[in-house]
């Protein structure tokens, strides 16, 4: 596995529509294995090929484990979960909109608020080419939703109108703060329960 080099902002490559994977080659399962390590050495939570400069529609998103409400404070941490997804597309999204904080790797140094679809059914394929379709809502639907943009050549400061709702974070906050969201019922927008960035 190898990190590869970050796309940044100023690129014109991030604005570009990314391809159809049309079949599961062996240099796509090298790119995915590459795509996990670039994430995991970067402390993200997602990412899209063609912010490792490749034009194809492949997203990683990796969720770390929030702990169960049931478990008791002793409990092992749960495992993280890694989605790999191919050619990701929504077949649902919810009409209710929840807003939260959002940053990106290839937008260093900025974190924003953008408003997205708190319910998605997201489908695609796996590594084996077998058909996926997940179900996600709150952040982990956020996620989503953000890595398939990249997919189509938007990154979240196009969602933003108001440039109030798009602030500088320092460089070592940037990754704690590129992982917070608001989630309904806490208040505590910085709080760490989901750290990383995308
Ligand atoms: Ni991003």
């Amino acid at each position: 596995m190898t990190v590869l080099p970050i796309v940044y902002s100023d690129d014109p490559l991030l604005r570009k529509r990314s391809h159809a994977v049309r079949r599961i080659t062996p240099e796509i399962r090298q790119l995915v294995d590459d795509m996990i390590e670039t994430m995991r050495t970067n402390n993200g939570i997602g990412l899209a090929a063609i912010q490792v400069g490749v034009p194809q529609r492949v997203i990683v998103v990796e969720m770390p484990s929030e702990p169960d409400e049931e478990d008791d404070e002793d409990a092992p941490p749960r495992p993280s979960q890694l989605y790999v997804l191919i050619n990701p597309e929504f077949a649902r999204q919810s009409r209710q909109m929840e807003d939260g904080i959002e940053g990106c790797l290839s937008v260093p140094g900025f974190v924003g608020e953008v408003s997205r679809h708190q319910r998605v059914t997201i489908k695609g394929m796996d590594l084996r080419g077998k058909a996926v379709r997940i179900r996600a809502d709150g952040w982990l639907a956020r996620v989503f939703q953000h890595e398939t943009d990249h997919c189509n050549g938007v990154l979240f400061i196009d969602h933003i109108d108001d440039p109030e709702k798009i602030w500088p974070v320092a460089e070592g906050e940037e990754e704690l703060a590129e992982a917070t969201q608001s989630i309904p019922g806490h208040s505590d927008q910085t709080s760490s329960s989901s750290s990383g960035s995308r």
